[in-house]
C-alpha cells in the first residue's frame, strides 16, 4: 500500500507537471498515548508517529515561484517568493504551505521555486495531526529543494509558528515535534520545555487502536483558547510562567485566597496530574508495564472530562465501550478534545475481536463516520524513496 501510494504519487505528477519530481518526502501524522493539554503548559506528553502521512513529490523550477497541487483537494497555488503572502480562500490546503514558505523566509532561509504535488491519507480534521503532517512535510519538501539542512526540533518550531501566526491556531509544539522527530517503533516521551524526546519502548505484545468517532470538531478553537487562558490565569496566580511549576498545594491555595476560580483551578489541577500522569506513563513503559499503563490512560480521559472538560458525548462513548470490551487495557481521548479519536491499548490477540465490536457497538448508537485503525509507530518525517515502488 505504501509503495503503491509512492507510485501513484510519482504519476500523478508526471500527468500534472510534464515530467518526473527530482525527490519525494513524508511527514507522518501523531496519535497521543497520554499528557493531553500539558504542551503548551510547558509538560511532558507521549506521542508517538502513525503510519498515516502526507507525501510531497518535488520539482525545483528556475523561476522563483512555488507551483502546488493536492492529490485529494481542488486548485493550484501558486506562490510568488519574496512577497508577502495572505491566506487564500481558493485553494485553502495550500494557507499551510503559505505559512511555512513565510516562516522560512523569515528566518532567512533562501528558498528556491519548485513544484510539488501532495498526497495524505491522515484523516483531516479527526486530532490525527493532518495540518503538522502537511506542515512539516513542506518545510521539508522546500528545505530539501533549496539545499539547506533540515534540523528537526527548528523545523517544528517553524511548522508550529506558521499554524500560530498564519493559520492562526494557537497550538503547542505537540503534533509538530511528534511528526518532525518521533523514531519507528517507539513512543516519544517529549519535554515541552526544551524539545528534548527520549524513546520508549511500546509494550511487547500490546497494540494502539485509534477509534474516529466520526465527530469533527467544532468550536474548537474557541474552547481551546479558553482553556489556554485559564492554565496561564492559574500559572499567574502562583506566580510562575507555566503550569509545568506549579504545585496542587499552590493551586489549591490560590484558589482558597481568591486568586483563582473554581473552574480555572480545576482545568489547572487536571494539568499538574496530567504531567505526573505522563511521567508514570514512560516509566511503565520502560518496566513492561502494560496493564499500569492502561489504567494511567483511563484516568487521564477521566480527568479530561471532569475537569478539564474537553470530552464530548461521543469521545465518552467510544471510550466506554472500548473499556468494556475483552483485552482493553485502557482507553482516552487523544488530541485536542471535542471530537476527533480516541486511543486504545489493546492486548494483541485480542484486536480483531476488540475493533470489530468497537464499531458495531459504537454504530449502534451513533449515526456517524466512525473508523478504526490499528496502527505502529512510524518513523518521523524523512526522505521517500521514489525507486522503491514495490516491484522487485
Ligand atoms: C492539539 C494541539 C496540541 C496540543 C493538543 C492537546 O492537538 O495542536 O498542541 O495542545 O491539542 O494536548
Amino acid at each position: 500500500m505504501r509503495h503503491e501510494r509512492t507510485r501513484q504519487l510519482s504519476a500523478g505528477f508526471a500527468e500534472v507537471y510534464g515530467r518526473q519530481p527530482a525527490f519525494a518526502v513524508r511527514a507522518p501524522g501523531r496519535v497521543n498515548l497520554i499528557g493531553e493539554h500539558t504542551d503548551y503548559n510547558e509538560g511532558f506528553c507521549l506521542p508517538m508517529a502513525i503510519d498515516r502521512d502526507v507525501q510531497i513529490a518535488v520539482a525545483p523550477v528556475t523561476a522563483g515561484r512555488i507551483r502546488a497541487r493536492s492529490c485529494e483537494a481542488d486548485g493550484e497555488a501558486l506562490i510568488r517568493l519574496g512577497e508577502p503572502l495572505a491566506p487564500d480562500a481558493a485553494t485553502p490546503w495550500a494557507d499551510y504551505l503559505r505559512g511555512c514558505i513565510q516562516v522560512l523566509q523569515q528566518a532567512g532561509e533562501e528558498l528556491v521555486g519548485c513544484d510539488l504535488l501532495l498526497t495524505g491519507d491522515v484523516p483531516l480534521g479527526s486530532g490525527l495531526s493532518s495540518s503538522a503532517a502537511l506542515e512539516v512535510a513542506t518545510m521539508h519538501a522546500l528545505l530539501r529543494a533549496a539545499g539547506r539542512p533540515r534540523p528537526g526540533t527548528a523545523i517544528a518550531r517553524w511548522a508550529q509558528r506558521a499554524e500560530n501566526d498564519f493559520v492562526g491556531t494557537h497550538c503547542g509544539i505537540l503534533d509538530q515535534l511528534a511528526s518532525s522527530c518521533a523514531e519507528a517503533g517507539r513512543a516519544m516521551l517529549m519535554d515541552c520545555r526544551d524539545c528534548s524526546l527520549q524513546p520508549v519502548p511500546l509494550p511487547a505484545g500490546g497494540r494502539i487502536v485509534i477509534a474516529d468517532t466520526g465527530k469533527r470538531r467544532g468550536l474548537v478553537d474557541s474552547a481551546y483558547n479558553q482553556r489556554r487562558a485559564q492554565c496561564e490565569a492559574g500559572a499567574a496566580a502562583v506566580g510562575v510562567a507555566y503550569l509545568r511549576d506549579a504545585t496542587l498545594h499552590q493551586l489549591q491555595a490560590a484558589a482558597a485566597d481568591g486568586r483563582l476560580d473554581a473552574d480555572s483551578l480545576a482545568r489547572c489541577q487536571h494539568v499538574v496530574a496530567e504531567n505526573g500522569r505522563t511521567l508514570a506513563a514512560a516509566a511503565c513503559l520502560r518496566a513492561g508495564d502494560a496493564a499500569a499503563l492502561g489504567q494511567l490512560m483511563d484516568q487521564s480521559h477521566d480527568d479530561l472530562r471532569q475537569r478539564f472538560g474537553v470530552t464530548c458525548a461521543e469521545l465518552d462513548a467510544m471510550t466506554g465501550i472500548a473499556r468494556s470490551l475483552p483485552g482493553c487495557l485502557g482507553s482516552r481521548m487523544t488530541g485536542a478534545g471535542f471530537g476527533g479519536c480516541t486511543v486504545s491499548l489493546v492486548v494483541e490477540s485480542a484486536v480483531p475481536a476488540f475493533t470489530e465490536s468497537l464499531l458495531a457497538r459504537y454504530n449502534q448508537d451513533w449515526d456517524l463516520p466512525a473508523a478504526v485503525y490499528v496502527t505502529g509507530a512510524a518513523a518521523g518525517a524523512g526522505d521517500v524513496d521514489l525507486e522503491d515502488t514495490g516491484d522487485g
